[in-house]
């Protein structure tokens, strides 16, 4: 079993950006307890600010991974170019945001990616990310 995580812009700074928002924690920290926890997944991990970036880096994952989280930050409201990129591949995809969305301003819940995913976790944090592992796990091992 093996899981591809990409962030979009901006989620390089978690742990120094809006605390009050996103938590102190890296998402480094994250990742390091995530591996250390599911030691049978192999995961990977890409972060980009480029939104050409993150397009290619899905067509990537969809070859080799069996599973996609995605957290596409901003682009997350009005990328098309990453909303067809993730139709395009055939592994389910889960979106995550680690603040809750619809707290926040109305241009935030407008979402172009959201609806190409199996399903979206928004406000958990960074849990939110474990608890989009333990759906794959089953959904995966279910299929
Ligand atoms: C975010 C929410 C987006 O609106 C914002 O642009 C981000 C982070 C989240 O994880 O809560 O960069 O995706």
């Amino acid at each position: 079993m093996n899981i591809q995580i990409i962030n979009g812009p901006n989620l390089n700074l978690l742990g120094t950006r809006e605390p009050n928002i996103y938590g102190n924690n890296t998402f480094e920290n994250y990742y390091q307890e995530l591996l250390k926890n599911y030691p049978n997944i192999y995961f990977s991990y890409f972060q980009s600010n480029i939104e050409g970036e993150i397009i290619n880096k899905i067509h990537e994952t969809g070859s080799k991974f069996n599973g996609l989280i995605i957290n596409p930050g901003a682009y997350s409201h009005y990328s098309i170019g990453i909303a067809d990129a993730i139709k395009a591949i055939n592994i389910p995809t889960i979106e995550v945001h680690i603040s809750n969305v619809y707290q926040r301003e109305p241009f935030r819940q407008n979402f172009s990616t959201a609806s190409s995913c199996v399903g979206v976790i928004t406000g958990l944090g960074l849990k939110g990310y474990e608890l989009a592992v333990l759906y794959l796990l089953e959904s995966i091992n279910n299929s």
